[in-house]
């Protein structure tokens, strides 16, 4: 009896054993690590920086939430709906599983995934516009190449507009990650290969096809029934998804929906070291598309291989880019910016409603977008480098079309550029204007608009305290009475005051003015994950283009001006080259 009371007494202190394991998400100590300001699009470094740095992608991952929690917008903990994917290159799926963690630890209610992790980023934006989610974190490091000895990148999207963050958000992530002592996380993993639901401590994760809402909303922008039938008339096309992200839509919304041939597209499956190539589409790293439209590499006409291609267009890793050739033709990303708005009536989202309200470019992308829009009466903004400029302007006024010299063009219709909208823009004006090629409609437009010579000279990866001389010698040119060239009007530093809310951002770029309206910019790219790589853009407007001026070749025609700005910079001297690593 004793016996069975004592008994009783030590069952009394057991713990009721619960049906479901322990939700409780592990905080894990940490220490800050140096190096995590995001530069013009999310945070860049080697992926070995990701891939071997303790607590790393856990760090970033912390600092996102709890910087992001701070300024507002990401949501609190047993709510919201994050967006988490990436661009398939090589720790794609491994971060996306720490990020899946770490969101769940911090209570993140629910968390859509693509399925294998793959998503464009404009295609990312449309989920989270279409799925009103708190926000997106896309594994990217857009056209940079990929694998372990390459570059990995993480940037991150608001909700519910799906626009890149905006500076005060990361740099309040910044600043969390130099305070950062601890991480919360769930144990756990998600099958991200098979569509469907899953549960992650908390967390409801939902593996999705992602191409849905995105083709949906291209379908939304685009007369599909105008472009099949234009694709019955077999134009020679051709484009090249470098095995990056947008190579899945592409074959979905070309192939299946609007019956382009399989044999027209290639490199459509993404693929972690994007088959060893550097996806970036311009005339060097798609040597492919441009070989079959038979151009050189610098752009200028070459042989004729027969084929006669009327569109030959290139997407980046990350399938926000692209690049536009026609049978021996390039179309500079200004140009191709420029012959969109003047062609504004073929393209449906801008014809239902009632034609283009406003336009942008930034500011070194070329002059040729102003004359259209002031041909249109409609105003044309210049913004400093980074689609994050363009959010905002695009809620002011809609229907909205902005491009940037870098290969990207976009509108209203998400937050981010788009590679595969570009496309599909492209073919909405050839499909109107039967017979031509894209060069034959970018020589048509000069003729019309007058034609702005133009090309950028890359120094890369040249030693950061060289380039930074370089900026701040020609800073001091500023205001300055004797300017070293004789045809030198200014020396300015481009700064930009947001019309919606009204914060300004500095010091964006130099901008050399040559007398006739030649100009030389020189700015350092905020994309790069080591070193620093100067860029030299150079413009040259030509009013009332001769037949000879429309077959310039723009490298060829710019090199005196570029030599003029480059002495004044005294580029050669500060980063020590002999001349650019790649001319586009
Ligand atoms: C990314 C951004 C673009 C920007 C480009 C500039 O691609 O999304 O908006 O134009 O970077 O790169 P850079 O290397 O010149 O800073
Ligand atoms: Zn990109």
């Amino acid at each position: 009896r004793h016996a069975l009371l004592l008994l009783g007494a030590t069952q009394a202190f057991v713990l009721p054993v619960q049906s479901k394991p322990s939700r409780v998400a592990l905080n894990v100590a940490t220490t800050p690590i140096e190096g995590m300001r995001p530069g013009t699009s999310g945070l860049r470094k080697r992926t070995k920086v990701w891939e071997t740095t303790e607590h790393y992608v856990e760090n970033f991952a912390q600092s996102i939430v709890e910087g992001w929690r701070d300024v507002g917008g990401f949501p609190a903990s047993g709510s919201g709906t994050m967006v988490v994917g990436g661009d398939g290159r090589y720790f794609n799926k491994e971060a996306i599983q720490t990020f899946l963690k770490v969101l769940a630890g911090n209570g993140v209610k629910t968390i859509v995934v693509p399925v294998h992790g793959v998503v464009s980023t404009p295609g990312a934006s449309a989920l989270v516009r279409r799925n009103k989610a708190d926000g997106a974190i896309l594994m990217t490091a857009s056209h940079n190449p990929g694998g372990p000895d390459a570059d990995f990148g993480v940037k991150f999207n608001t909700g519910p507009d799906g626009a890149p963050a905006k500076e005060f958000l990361t740099e309040a992530v910044y600043e969390k990650s130099t305070s950062i002592s601890s991480y919360n996380m769930v144990d756990g993993t998600v099958d991200i290969t098979t569509v469907g639901t899953y549960t992650l401590g908390d967390s409801t994760v939902q593996v999705i096809d992602a191409l849905d809402d995105y083709v949906a909303q291209l379908q939304e922008c685009f007369d599909f029934e105008k472009l099949r039938n234009f694709i019955k008339k077999k134009p020679s096309l051709l484009f090249d998804a470098m095995h990056g992200a947008a190579g899945p839509a592409a074959l979905r919304v070309m192939c299946q929906e609007l019956g382009v041939p399989k044999s027209q597209l290639y490199r459509c499956d993404p693929r972690p070291d994007f088959g060893g190539c550097h996806p970036d589409p311009n005339l060097k790293w798609a040597s492919e598309l441009v070989r079959r439209a038979s151009l050189n590499e610098d752009g200028s006409p070459g042989d004729s291989l027969g084929e006669e291609l009327a569109l030959g267009v290139a997407f980046d890793g990350d399938g926000d880019r692209n690049m536009i050739v026609g049978h021996r033709f390039f179309a500079s990303p200004s140009d191709s910016l420029a012959v969109l708005a003047a062609q504004a009536k073929s393209i449906k989202w801008f014809k239902d409603r009632g034609g283009l309200a406003a336009c942008a470019r930034s500011m070194p992308t070329s002059r040729a977008l102003d004359r259209v829009a002031e041909k249109q009466s409609i105003e044309c903004y210049e913004t400093p480098t980074g689609w994050k400029f363009f959010g905002n302007l695009m809620e002011l006024k809609q229907p909205f079309l902005c491009g940037e010299e870098s290969f990207g063009t976009g509108a209203d219709h998400v937050r981010e550029k788009d590679g595969l909208w570009a496309a599909l823009a492209w073919l909405s004006v050839l499909a109107d204007n039967e017979g031509m090629s894209v060069g034959d409609v970018v020589k048509q437009h000069w003729k019309e608009y007058g034609r702005d010579l133009y090309c950028r000279h890359d120094y890369e990866e040249v030693a950061s305290e060289g380039a930074q001389a370089m900026m701040a010698h020609l800073g001091s040119l500023i205001g300055s009475d004797v300017l070293p060239d004789p045809d030198l009007e200014s020396v300015s530093s481009f700064s930009y005051v947001d019309p919606l809310d009204s914060s300004s951002t500095e010091n964006q770029g130099m901008i050399l003015a040559f007398a006739g309206g030649g100009r030389c910019v020189f700015r350092l790219s905020g994309t790069g994950s080591a070193g620093a790589t100067v860029r030299v853009y150079i413009e040259r407007p030509l009013a009332n283009p001769s037949d000879a001026d429309l077959d310039l070749v723009a490298s060829e025609a710019l090199e005196a001006l570029a030599d003029k700005g480059k002495a004044v910079a005294r580029l050669h001297a500060f980063v020590d080259r002999e001349g650019p690593s790649v001319i586009t």
